[in-house]
């Protein structure tokens, strides 16, 4: 697992988008897992920004998300399809129909099994960005007794429901399932890269990296992964060992 450690969020944005960016001129037609959530966002803007400067083309990657919620439509402001068109695919040179997302309207185990086809199909994901839940949870894998193997519908938990209310008008309003890659999933994909910034992160970036792999901390699977990178900033990084 490699740690790269930056002094503040932009810098980690930029940090993390190299690597994707470097990722995307080597094989231009390379097969991307993506993430929503505020932290992904100041990496989606340096991507932009770079395919605005002619530095990367996405015009032969396709995406593969890592959840959505269910029973939101898409034209919902807070489902993540929504998210992703806002952030990066509506100001970037990728064709629409190379991205995809898990369909929370028809939440059902054939969706479940398609996505997982689809993702097959493609010949596997070659860089999986992931964010962190400050419960450990990685998508929508949620703290529980096992680890998910392919994609899968949860229940959300309260904690989660109560994080991600800050988007919605009203903590009812945040729908109370999701449609998530499994762990196995994400494990298959041959890079994984976690961004995590703030002080809010510092605790579980401890524990999931550095405490023991255990599937109440969904996230520290990750440390049984063969090319993980972690990048940080110095608030996340506070608690982690210095050698
Ligand atoms: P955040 O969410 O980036 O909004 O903190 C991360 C996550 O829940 O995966």
């Amino acid at each position: 697992m490699k740690f790269i450690i930056e002094k503040d969020y932009d810098k980690m944005s930029r940090s993390a988008a190299d690597i994707f960016a470097e990722h995307i001129e080597q094989n231009p037609s390379c097969v991307l897992g993506l993430a929503t959530g505020s932290t992904p966002e100041g990496l989606y803007a340096c991507l932009v920004k770079d395919c605005s400067d002619g530095k990367i083309s996405f015009s032969d990657v396709t995406t593969f998300n890592l959840d959505e919620y269910c029973d939101l439509p898409v034209e919902n402001e807070q489902s993540y399809r929504y998210f992703m068109n806002f952030n990066l695919f509506d100001h970037v040179d990728i064709a629409k129909n190379r991205t995809n997302l898990p369909c929370g309207i028809k939440a059902d185990d054939e969706t479940c099994k398609n996505y997982e086809q689809a993702i097959e199909d493609e010949g596997g994901i070659d860089i999986q960005l992931l964010g962190i839940g400050h419960n450990g949870h990685i998508g929508f894998n949620e703290p529980s007794d096992s680890f998910s193997v392919i994609t899968n519908l949860v229940d959300l938990k309260d904690s989660t429901i109560e994080a991600n209310s800050r988007f919605f008008d009203d903590i009812s309003d945040v729908p109370k399932r999701a449609i998530t890659m499994g762990i196995g999933t994400i494990m298959k994909a041959r890079k994984v890269v976690v961004v995590a910034n703030g002080q809010g992160k510092a605790e579980i970036v401890k524990k999931a990296f550095f405490g023991p792999v255990v599937p109440e901390v969904p996230a520290s699977v990750l440390q049984l992964h063969p090319d993980v990178t972690v990048v940080l900033d110095d608030e996340a990084a506070s608690l982690i060992p210095k050698d």
